[in-house]
């Protein structure tokens, strides 16, 4: 049996295999790296990934004192029954992917509109999911109107209303806000390692701490997070991002500014081989010994340099589930694991980073018809084994 399946295995990673041929001798190096990962993911016979019962994920995440949900937006809910059903029977958390982000919240400099985002609050109340917000601050989806309104002398009172009224709306009925995102990048070259926002331009680098104390006083019971990307691999990028990250969040926490956890955003990579378990660990734990929690926020793995065979592609991001969970879920500190979104069917990732193979990208959880993949085995996987959280988290 289990012979067998190693042998349905290997057709399966020759027929993966024979998506390169046709891309000649484009990058042999990379494909090579490609090769060696699939037959790594191929050898191992546990990556057929069984799990015990159907019980969803929330459950499974609840049972170790852990959430897990994702991000999706109204229109998916409101337009497609089962995807809202699958939504509500897997998710703890529901994160609005962009309604409660300034283009979406703010038509005009003195208007906020919260149709949109008070549906999906009503419909994680209905189901017994848990709210989450994302975001307060952030350099990008920006309102038209931004530009030509915000200036030195009026961008301080602009950021400190939209905190105060978007997170004065809903509080305490969040679990936790992140506060700012992505303000970190250090290759705009800043010794503070801080992206060269339109905030940091008109406020300077303490519009961090400012927004972070606003926030606190709108809302005093909901979770503050820190957000950021690429801080997963052991790259110079990611390294340099890491470091950079530490620095703020230790420069916050001893100026007394109430940051509560760090958001890891975990786009992951499929094909990325520079994945180093002993370092994501080092960095988990530096950050818990600030006194921090850690969130997963947005969890997903861009298949764009997959193999095109289906079986091969799903086993090898399941794959990459599994590696990035099992280190996580083993500090402590983490409190959450959020992917961002639940089906292939809707995710960013189709326009941000389509297959040149044209084939719709996988990466999440669900399948386009909403069957569980390998991904979701992965995951329930992670979960099934990650240590028991002692603290009980959430609202
Ligand atoms: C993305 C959404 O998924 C898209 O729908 C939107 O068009 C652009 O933003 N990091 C973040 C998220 O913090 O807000 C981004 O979400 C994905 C990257």
């Amino acid at each position: 049996m289990a012979k067998k399946r190693v042998l349905r295995g290997r057709r399966n990673f020759l027929l993966g295999l024979g998506t390169f041929a046709g891309t000649g001798a484009v990058a042999i190096a990379t494909t090579k790296r490609h090769q060696s990962n699939q037959m790594q993911a191929l050898a191992d016979n546990i990556r057929s990934f069984p799990v015990v019962e159907n019980t969803p994920l929330r459950n499974r995440a609840a049972a170790k004192g852990l959430i897990y949900g994702a991000a999706t937006q109204k229109y998916m809910l409101s337009s497609n029954r089962e995807f809202a059903t699958s939504f509500a029977q897997e998710c703890a958390m529901l994160v609005p992917e962009d309604e409660l982000k300034w283009r979406n919240l703010r038509p005009t400099p003195n208007s906020f509109d919260f149709t949109q985002s008070d549906w999906l609050a009503r419909f994680a109340r209905t189901h017994n999911m848990l709210f989450r917000g994302h975001t307060l601050v952030w350099h990008a989806k920006l309102p038209k109107w931004f530009k030509s309104t915000v200036n030195r002398q009026n961008a301080e009172q602009i950021m400190l209303k939209h905190i105060t009224t978007v997170a004065g709306h809903y509080a305490g009925k969040i679990h936790s806000w992140d506060v700012v995102n992505e303000a970190v990048s250090p290759k705009d070259g800043r010794s503070d390692g801080l992206r060269n926002t339109p905030w940091l331009k008109f406020l300077g680098s303490d519009y961090i701490d400012i927004a972070f104390r606003t926030a606190a006083q709108a809302d005093p019971k909901a979770l503050l997070v820190y957000n950021d990307y690429s801080m997963e691999y052991d790259t110079p990028k990611d390294e340099a991002k890491r470091t950079a990250v530490l620095k703020l969040l230790e420069r916050l926490k001893s100026k007394g500014t109430p940051v509560h956890a760090l958001g890891i955003q975990a786009h992951l990579w499929g094909g990325e081989t520079r994945f180093n378990a002993l370092k994501l660990k080092a960095f988990l734990k530096n950050v818990a010994d600030l006194g921090l929690k850690i969130m997963i926020t947005e969890l997903d793995v861009t298949d764009k340099k997959l193999a095109n065979n289906v079986k091969v592609r799903d086993r090898l991001i399941a794959g990459i589930y599994k590696e990035f969970l099992s280190v996580v879920l083993d500090e402590p500190a983490v409190i959450a694991v959020l992917t961002w979104g639940l089906s292939d069917r809707y995710t960013w990732l189709t326009e941000k980073e389509p297959r040149k193979d044209g084939t719709p990208v996988r990466p999440l959880p669900l399948d386009e018809l909403l069957k569980r993949k390998l991904a979701w085995n992965a995951i329930a996987r992670a979960f099934d084994s990650a240590p028991v959280r002692r603290v009980k988290h959430g609202n």
